[in-house]
């Protein structure tokens, strides 16, 4: 078994590359790389890329682990006697492709070279009950889209919990952050996991899994700036009559602000701030199935999250 140190990348299929970018340019992603047939994009930090849509008929190809080093990645195609191929996109590096229980596409990569970092719109002093640093100087905002930084975490809808949770955790080491029950603790329905960073902390999921008996990509989450970035982007995105899912509000487990939209061919993607931060110590918990769908304030989970 390796420890994945976090997750890579997200693979979509989508028949008009124009029409992808464009979304996800008004979503806060920027052009990493496009050739007749790929899209990249990347955020704010170094990553090549995080987001890859191939032309083809619309859907969710899967998803991507970095793994700690170029060693672990030889440990792990030993282990399952698969080959260590070289990985298309900027960048570079390696990549071992397996197959989940689910059909869905798992790749482990490594050794990206990463990009020079883009520029984090500025912070600014914020008055509050609590205190009023910010005096004489007035607030204004240089914002439109929202700014991803990176890509957090993707959820998938699964099979069997029990056989997906086994298939993931043997092989990169993820650790349950907070496992969802329904009724009686005993009957797991889900899992939020995080990657064993040892004692760095990881975001508190990196994947969720839901058992809902039906394989299913369900979303994929991006890390903005703050409060005023997330905000920013979801006026501009309903200026642009996107197609908005839930939110926002701030989610019990995980803790986020958050906001949900849907791209152009349906894939819900996530918009968050504030997210719970985790060292491998802090060990699991359970959690009610009302925790994953209630909220701290905002609306609720609309049945379309499912
Ligand atoms: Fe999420």
């Amino acid at each position: 078994m390796i420890k994945v140190d976090d997750i890579a990348f997200v693979r979509f299929s989508a028949p008009d590359l124009d029409k992808m970018e464009t979304f996800l340019s008004d979503f806060g992603l920027t052009r990493a790389h496009r050739d007749d047939k790929t899209l990249y994009m990347r955020g704010l930090d170094g990553d090549p890329y995080f987001h890859v849509t191939h032309l083809g008929e619309p859907g969710f190809v899967g998803l991507a682990f970095e793994a700690k080093s170029e060693a672990d990645l030889g440990a792990l195609a030993k282990s399952e006697d698969a080959k260590i191929e070289g990985l298309d996109g900027p960048g570079g590096g390696k990549v071992v492709r397996l197959r989940d229980p689910n059909g869905f596409q798992v790749e482990v990569v490594a050794g990206r070279a990463l990009l020079p970092k883009l520029e984090v719109p500025a912070t600014d002093l914020t008055n509050d009950a609590r205190a009023q640093p910010r005096q004489n100087h007035l607030k204004r905002l240089q914002l439109k889209t929202a700014h991803v930084k990176r890509l957090g975490h993707c959820v998938i809808n699964v099979k069997d919990f029990r056989e997906s949770e086994r298939w993931y955790k043997s092989r990169f080491g993820l650790i349950t952050s907070d496992e969802i029950y329904i009724g009686a603790e005993e009957n797991a329905f889900g899992a939020f996991m995080r990657c064993d960073r040892g004692e760095l902390p990881a975001d508190h999921h990196t994947l969720f899994m839901v058992g809902t008996g039906a394989p299913k990509f369900n979303h994929a989450a991006f890390e903005v700036v703050d409060y005023d970035d997330l905000m920013a982007g979801h006026h501009l995105l309903k200026s642009k009559g996107y197609s908005h899912e839930w939110g926002v509000g701030r989610h019990v487990l995980g803790s986020q602000v958050f906001d949900y939209w849907r791209d152009p061919w349906g894939h819900a993607v996530e918009h968050w701030t504030d997210g719970d931060l985790l060292t491998a110590s802090w060990g699991s918990r359970k959690a009610p199935l009302d925790d994953l769908i209630g909220v701290q304030w905002g609306m609720q989970a609309p049945p379309t999250m499912a």
